[in-house]
């Protein structure tokens, strides 16, 4: 990862904006909107997996426009070659009893599917009231292992993208768009 000496580097980085700052806003309105209607007047968990939907959950819960709470948790998995070791390592898990809530889980990408197969799995053993996916971004043609998200605001090819949350070496993820990385 090169060392940035000023923003004219940094954006040197962007090759091409994938998805406009007013595109997301106008599909997470949406998404609010289809949240808000079909979960009215139950109690809501929306789940962030840190850090990349750090962005996506502070939009989304602004969007939501019914009352809910939040949580986070921070998720990784382990894999041998494309099988699942089955293990996915919670490095900050929630501190919410789920078995008590509707949860949505809030994603910034599902890429492989590896990691949100696992996390659905282990969320689903503590018995939520029910688990659904929304995902902001979403690369069906990467996938290693089936897995489909309820809603999917915005279909992208296999580019490696950075911004709105997503980063590379940590970086990026305070621009407010999604763009392709320039390698
Ligand atoms: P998975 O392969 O579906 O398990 O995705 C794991 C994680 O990889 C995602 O939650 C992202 O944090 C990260 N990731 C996947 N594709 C990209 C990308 O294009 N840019 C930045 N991060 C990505
Ligand atoms: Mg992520």
């Amino acid at each position: 990862m090169p060392e940035f000496k000023n923003m004219d580097d940094y954006n040197g980085k962007i090759k091409r904006i994938i998805v406009t700052k007013e595109e997301i806003d106008e599909a997470i309105r949406k998404a609010g909107k289809q949240i808000s209607d079909s979960y009215d007047g139950r109690p809501i968990l929306l789940v962030s997996i840190l850090k990349g939907a750090f962005v996506f959950m502070a939009d989304l819960c602004r969007a939501v426009t019914v009352p809910c709470e939040i949580g986070f948790m921070c998720a990784k998995s382990y894999y041998e070659g494309t099988v699942s070791s089955g293990l996915v390592k919670i490095t900050m898990d929630l501190e919410q009893d789920i078995s008590k809530y509707h949860v949505i889980i809030v994603e910034d990408i599902i890429d492989t599917g590896r990691t949100l197969k696992d996390v659905v799995a282990l969320l689903k053993s503590r018995n939520p009231l029910s688990l659904r996916v929304v995902t902001l971004l979403d690369k069906p043609s990467r996938r290693v292992v089936d897995f489909q998200a309820d809603i999917s605001l915005f279909t992208i090819p296999d580019y490696f993208v950075i911004g709105y949350g997503l980063d590379c070496g940590e970086y990026y993820r305070n621009l407010p768009y999604i763009a392709e990385y320039s390698e």
